[in-house]
């Protein structure tokens, strides 16, 4: 395991389930210093107790601006300065557009999109301050770029983490941080249990994917650090699509059309 992240201090906001606790655990097995925040105390506390020393876990609402501000600070004046910031925390309230309560419309534009402003702001203001650059990963989706019956909201919501990653690069770049987004496909976490406990649903996604599978929690939290990393210093204001290649597989299958490949080793 290498150690890219030793001496660095790293805030994961949604750190304590799936995607953010994957990228948790590889953040802190290649040296960093680590706060999660999320609003699930009793998984934060299991984390603790799995990871010991240089891990703080905090309950923070990433809706409520002063909860982040509260993040950043805390991971200053514990650790003394924040240099990688990862914005994890997501999911949906869904719905066909026709259904959709204008409150549940909030909870998931406000969760998704508003949680990821609001970390990208104080975390960036906490390493201007610092002035030795730094990085911020936002976790987005396939969903910025392809559409879901009943996803209107986390789907315009995934789109704007998307164009906000891309505002963030521009306007950070002149104080060294980099500002990346990752787009998942479907990955298995307990958000997308209920495809999981569902053999049809969970054929009907592998379907589409080429490589015939789901990610797991660590094949996202990889690709994120590399971004995160001095391995992508010239990095920022990209789209890396984690998916499986699922992206490129909008075409029709054409392979019974044309017949077997003829080249046989
Ligand atoms: N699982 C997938 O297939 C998939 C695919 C594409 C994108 N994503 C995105 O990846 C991110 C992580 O999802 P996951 O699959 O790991 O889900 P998860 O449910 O395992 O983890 C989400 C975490 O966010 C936390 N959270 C929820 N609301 C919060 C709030 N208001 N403030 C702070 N924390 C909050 C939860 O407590 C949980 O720990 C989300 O943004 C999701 O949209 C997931």
């Amino acid at each position: 395991m290498e150690h890219r992240f030793r001496g660095k201090v790293a805030v994961v906001m949604g750190g304590a389930s799936g995607i953010g606790l994957a990228i948790v655990r590889r953040l802190h097995q290649e040296g960093a210093t680590v706060l999660a925040a999320d609003v699930n105390l009793d998984a934060l506390k299991d984390v603790e107790t799995e990871l010991g020393a240089r891990f703080l876990g905090m309950m923070a609402d990433v809706t409520h601006e002063a909860h982040v501000e509260a993040a950043v600070a805390a991971a200053t004046d514990r650790f003394g300065s924040v240099d990688t910031a990862f914005n994890v925390a997501g999911a949906s309230r869904p719905g066909y557009i026709v259904d959709l309560a204008e409150a549940e419309w909030d909870f998931t534009v406000d969760l998704c999109l508003k949680g990821v402003f609001l970390g990208m702001k104080h975390q960036a203001r906490q390493m201007m301050r610092q002035k030795t650059g730094g990085t911020i990963v936002n976790i987005a989706s396939l969903n910025a770029h392809v559409p879901m019956h009943g996803g209107s909201a986390y789907v315009s919501a995934k789109a704007g983490v998307e164009a906000l990653t891309k505002n963030g690069a521009l306007e950070f770049a002149e104080h060294g941080i980099r500002v990346n987004a990752v787009l998942p496909g479907l990955v298995q976490t307990p958000l997308t249990r209920r495809h999981f406990d569902n053999p049809d649903a969970l054929a009907a996604f592998v379907e589409r994917i080429p490589m015939g599978r789901p990610a797991q929690p660590e094949e996202i939290a990889a690709p994120a650090l590399f971004l995160a990393s001095a391995d992508a210093s010239y990095v920022s204001g990209a789209s890396l699509l984690v998916d499986g290649a699922w992206a490129v597989s909008g075409y029709p299958d054409m392979r019974p059309f044309r017949g077997p490949v003829r080249w046989n080793g």
